[in-house]
């Protein structure tokens, strides 16, 4: 079993690249279906949630190369409806490839999603708003059975809340149905967007993606494009924590700085010192963090949930109190636990966090639990002073594209230990 060993304590400095989005590219590998040839996607992370998209891809009959972060998909022979429950259950976002599937073939049949245990995370809004479209589901042994009568026809859909996932699904089983398709309170992240834009290069007419109201009007093909995946604001600001809580100076390469609007302002508000020129971020920490008096999460533009976690690892290091509330997932605070092992002061109750900081934090054995609470125990293993090791990491390579390199280019004492 491999585990991370980190010494904390050395402040992180030197420039790194940042990876490809995860939250982009796993819905373009999925859209690739609804485009006919070869599909080029660069900057696709290395990340196993990746590999588990291009395994579905190949399952459904897809020729797929992953070469120096360029995945190209050919869908000449992807005549395959079904995924099978262990891939299906490899991440939450295999639920995209539905709306997909339906589009190409009238038919498809899955099982229900895995992912990130945050709680709850059920799929009604995807299953209603397909239905609109004229998906007929049917439940049976765990499967969802999934066909059209009459075809896929455009219709208005208004979403009880902008879920990121369903908002993805409609506009995949959308872009080739007849007609239009209006979604009302439909998801603004920049991922939608990127997914947008990849289906626009492909043919599709989609107006209005990034805002709350999207038209799609339906086209009958779209041809496999070449696209380039948008930076990971998630990944940005985790790296932002690291080089905060070593009191380090980094510069974060190729980011999108709109994306970050939500985000630069809690670093500021710690002390930070930030310059963005061009698409590179300059982040250098004050010697004392200051923290960060209140943050709730919230759909985009709002504070994103996947960033809370890392940042409230951050808060542990700050002179004073914290407080979060989380608003999007019922139980994402999981990994409080194990920061506490370290000597963290974190208060949970219920979708609050009340952070002491600047308590005593020394290294201890730790386990991740999930994919952005991983990443919390690596912000607070190089802040800490002592030896943490961290195991679990299925979890963190589910989407950060080698972690433990990036952060040794940055001058970081840690490794990679098997046992
Ligand atoms: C996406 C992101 C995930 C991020 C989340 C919120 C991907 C691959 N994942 O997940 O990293 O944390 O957005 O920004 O892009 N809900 C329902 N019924 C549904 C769908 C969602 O009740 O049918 C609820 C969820 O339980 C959750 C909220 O809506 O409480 C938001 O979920 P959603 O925006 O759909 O998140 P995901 O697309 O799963």
């Amino acid at each position: 079993m491999e585990y991370i060993k980190i010494r904390g304590g050395k402040p992180l400095e030197g420039e790194l690249n940042i990876q490809g989005a995860k939250n982009s590219a796993l819905p373009i590998l999925a859209a690739t279906l609804v485009c006919d040839g070869k599909s080029e996607i660069h900057n696709c992370p290395n990340i196993t949630d990746v590999d588990a998209a291009i395994n579905i891809l190949k399952q459904l009959g897809c020729t797929v190369e992953n070469k120096s972060n360029v995945v190209s998909v050919c869908t000449d022979n992807a005549n395959c409806k079904e995924i099978p429950d262990n891939l299906m259950r490899e991440m939450r976002s295999s639920i995209v490839f539905l709306g997909a599937i339906i589009s190409r073939c009238g038919s498809a049949v899955l099982s229900f999603p895995g992912g990130c245990e945050l709680g709850p995370r059920p799929i009604d809004i995807h299953l209603s708003s397909l239905r609109k479209i004229g998906v007929k589901i049917e439940e049976s042994g765990g499967k969802l059975l999934c066909f059209t009568e009459n075809g896929l026809k455009g219709c208005e859909i208004d979403l009880p809340i902008p879920s990121v996932g369903a908002t993805e699904n409609i506009l995949l089983a959308s872009v080739k149905a007849k007609g239009k398709t209006i979604i009302r309170n439909a998801a603004r992240e920049p991922e939608i967007v990127d997914l947008s834009n990849f289906l626009i290069s492909a043919g599709a007419k989609i107006f209005g993606a990034g805002e709350s109201t999207i038209v799609i009007e339906g086209v009958k093909n779209l041809k496999a494009p070449i696209h380039r995946v948008i930076p990971d604001r998630i990944v940005t600001a985790t790296y932002m924590c690291c080089t905060a809580v070593t009191k380090g100076e980094t510069l974060l390469k190729d980011i999108y700085p709109e994306h970050l609007n939500s985000i630069i302002p809690l670093f500021l508000e710690t002390g930070c010192d930030i310059n963005i020129t061009n698409n590179n971020l300059h982040i250098k920490a004050p010697k004392i963090l200051k923290p960060i008096k209140l943050t709730r999460t919230g759909f985009y533009p709002g504070f994103p949930t996947d960033a809370g976690p890392t940042i409230i690892a951050m808060t542990c290091f700050a002179k004073g109190t914290s407080v979060f509330v989380e608003t999007i997932f019922e139980n994402r605070y999981k990994y409080a636990g194990e920061l506490t092992r370290m000597g963290a002061n974190i208060r949970v109750e219920g979708r609050v966090a009340v952070v002491e900081g600047n308590t005593e934090i020394s290294g201890a054995k730790v386990e991740a639990w999930d994919l952005r609470g991983g990443a919390a125990l690596v912000v607070a293993g190089l802040g800490c002073s002592g030896e943490t090791t961290i195991s679990g990491l299925n979890h963190i390579y589910r989407g950060y594209d080698d972690i433990v390199g990036s952060i040794k280019s940055l001058s970081g004492d840690i490794s990679l230990q098997s046992m």
